[in-house]
């Protein structure tokens, strides 16, 4: 008798949940499953061997983005040569873990491998170029890759089109015609794959401003006439600590969704400042940036159109912020160098679980 219960109450011990209550016992990814919000990171396929990568990523989200792979840099290494190989190990990675595939990107005038960028193409090759790019990469990933970013970062600051291989030097033929190209990309991409979302994205688009009006310009235009867009990603590269750029990114939201857009936070990652040595300039710093990432999370969470939550990496081993500010900034994610979640992650896991 003392035996069985000791073996029920050791049953009972181990069914208890950790941590300070159940829901905050819960990963992301279930804490996202249950809202039927997908969570993701941008991945680097030569990661997966290492065991605390693949494990926290395969844990904490249901979504994989490449970082760099699929692009055309990565994906394009020759123009009569694809190399779908690291791609692939993503969608692989997905498939085993019972995550969903986004797609980055299709048409950008950065990253693009040198045969492209430094070739001398005319207008009209560089259009039969990107159209078979298009059509070649989305028909690979095809039922695979569920949404993608087929323009990303079109506009400049002040919002009008940001000079380009793709727009005007020389362009696929519709140089000096506004947003003709973007629109181009569109319907290519929904030739490609009917069934895959297709996207807008872009960076300091997250509040009210003049990039942010060209990109919502676009998308009601585009919606009027019925070219194929189904979202608009905003990246959420947030660099200062400091709110006042993101404030009115509900506002921003709303107005994109009342298109019929889905809207997905893109690539959320905030940079803090370090020391020389990598240290951090002030450790309520931690506190500051998790304050950012709970208030873009709770703009998406309180949004009905807001489908997608994803950072730009998610460990502060692997992120492009301190390369980028030659080590300015950086421990821009959710979890630390050691893969322990970061009070960031505690915040985005109490947005989840309210
Ligand atoms: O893979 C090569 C390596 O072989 C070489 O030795 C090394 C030397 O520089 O370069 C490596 O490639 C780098 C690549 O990242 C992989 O690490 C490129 O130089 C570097 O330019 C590239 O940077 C990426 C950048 O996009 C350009 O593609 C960043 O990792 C990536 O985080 C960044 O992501 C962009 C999004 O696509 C769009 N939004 C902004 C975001 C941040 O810039």
């Amino acid at each position: 008798m003392l035996m069985r219960f000791r073996r029920l109450f050791l049953v009972f011990i181990l069914l208890l949940p950790t941590g300070t209550g159940n829901t905050l016992a819960q990963s992301l990814r279930e804490q996202a499953d249950k809202r039927k919000l997908l969570i993701g990171a941008a991945v680097n396929p030569g990661r997966f061997s290492e065991a605390p990568y693949a494990e926290t990523l395969a844990r904490e989200f249901n979504m994989v983005e490449a970082e760099n792979v699929m692009k055309w840099g990565g994906i394009r290494p020759a123009q009569d040569k694809f190399n779908f190989g690291p791609g692939d190990q993503v969608v692989a990675f997905a498939v085993a873990h019972k995550m969903k595939v986004r797609g980055h990107c299709l048409l950008w005038s950065e990253y693009n491998p040198a045969w492209l960028a430094k070739g001398s193409f005319t207008p009209e090759q560089l259009s039969k170029l990107l159209e078979e790019h298009i059509t070649t990469v989305m028909k690979h990933y095809s039922g695979k890759v569920f949404a993608w970013d087929v323009v990303n970062e079109s506009f400049l600051a002040n919002g009008k089109i940001e000079p380009s291989i793709w727009y005007d030097s020389p362009g696929i033929g519709l140089a000096e015609k506004g947003t003709a190209y973007v629109e181009q990309a569109f319907r290519w991409a929904r030739a490609a794959d009917p069934k895959a979302l297709l996207f807008y994205n872009d960076y300091d688009t997250e509040g009210l401003n003049p990039k942010s009006d060209a990109v919502y310009e676009m998308a009601k235009d585009f919606k009027k006439r019925g070219v194929p867009i189904d979202g608009v990603g905003i990246q959420a590269h947030i660099i200062d600590l400091d709110m006042a750029g993101i404030s009115s990114l509900a506002a921003n939201m709303k107005r994109l969704t009342a298109l019929g857009l889905q809207v997905h936070i893109t690539e959320m990652d905030v940079g803090l400042r370090l020391e020389k040595t990598g240290a951090l300039m002030d450790q309520a710093d931690l506190d500051r940036q998790a304050e950012i990432y709970r208030f873009v999370a709770t703009v998406c969470v309180q949004e009905p159109g807001c489908a997608a939550f994803m950072t730009w990496g998610f460990t502060d081993k692997y992120s492009w912020i301190p390369g980028y500010t030659k080590g300015a900034k950086g421990k821009a994610l959710l979890f630390d160098q050691a893969y322990a979640p970061k009070p960031a992650y505690r915040a985005l896991r109490e947005v989840l679980a309210r």
